[in-house]
């Protein structure tokens, strides 16, 4: 199983949408199987899937439960999700608090247990840094930074690598594969943002264009933008940047 953390503590840029249509194109497109774990006390993933009452991924943190009794299936073959509720928040602070645990292995070790069951695993990350955003990262294999193009975005991304380089001191492996940049817009102004962000870190050569009405509509509906709009500009530059993260394996 490779695992990817989808992160930016700036809010609002796109993490979620990407993850769970990510997620649609592995499964349905590369026949992977995928595990999405939703890292967000939001919920989003969770609201997006449909999740079913139960154990979520506070309580794998806690040590509640193990993972194999919070995974999900989702309406989707080859999709299983981790689901996450408001209790993440106290999750959080309890994971701190308790002096007698390993904090930041905890994903590591629960991801451990699936490890034959998934190709790929999705971690989608809230817009903070907290206990387990850095379980996220010390379990992952590749971190993926988005962003949008604009100046709050790109000063974020810097600090955004910062964090990163620091967690390899518990994630040595951690590959840091670049910055997505979501929302793009073909003008001045976005090509000179592309630019500025360029000389701070590797950006991936696809861009996600702004397709706004198409996204929210597929959102509100809960179906995948495969499913919604095949077509449309973020779905057929998603497709891309799959393309592209695959051939840099
Ligand atoms: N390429 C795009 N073009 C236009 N709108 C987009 C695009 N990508 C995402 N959006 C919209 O931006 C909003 C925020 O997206 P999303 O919830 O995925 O961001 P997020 O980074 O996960 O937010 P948070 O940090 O709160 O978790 C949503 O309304 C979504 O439909
Ligand atoms: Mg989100």
């Amino acid at each position: 199983m490779k695992t990817f953390s989808i992160i930016n503590k700036k809010g609002g840029v796109g993490k979620t949408t990407i993850t769970v249509n990510l997620a649609y194109a592995l499964a349905k497109s590369c026949d992977l199987r995928v595990l999405v774990i939703d890292n967000d006390d939001q919920g989003n993933d969770s609201q997006f899937f449909q999740s079913e009452e139960g154990l979520t991924l506070a309580d794998i943190l806690v040590g509640k439960a193990g993972i194999r009794d919070a995974v999900q299936h989702t309406r989707y073959d080859g999709i299983d999700l981790v689901a996450s509720s408001s209790a993440l928040l106290d999750a959080n602070v309890a994971v701190i608090k308790d002096e007698d645990i390993v904090q930041h292995t905890i994903l590591r070790e629960s991801l451990a247990q699936v490890e034959e069951a998934y190709d790929v695993c999705l971690i989608d990350n809230p817009p903070t840094i907290n206990a387990s955003v850095i379980n996220a990262l010390v379990a992952s294999d590749d971190v993926i930074i988005v962003t949008t193009p604009d100046i709050y975005g790109i000063r974020g991304v810097s600090q955004m690598v910062e964090y990163i380089e620091a967690i390899r001191k518990y994630n040595p492996y951690l590959r840091y594969r670049g910055c997505l940049i979501n929302k793009f817009s073909s003008t001045p102004h976005g090509f000179r943002c592309l630019y500025m962000l360029e000389k701070v870190t590797p950006v991936f050569r696809t861009r996600i264009r702004y397709t706004k009405d198409k996204l929210e509509a597929s959102a509100e509906e809960r179906r995948s933008i495969y499913e919604y709009s095949p077509n449309c500009g973020f779905a057929r530059d998603l497709v891309r940047f799959l393309e592209e993260l695959l051939k840099g394996e």
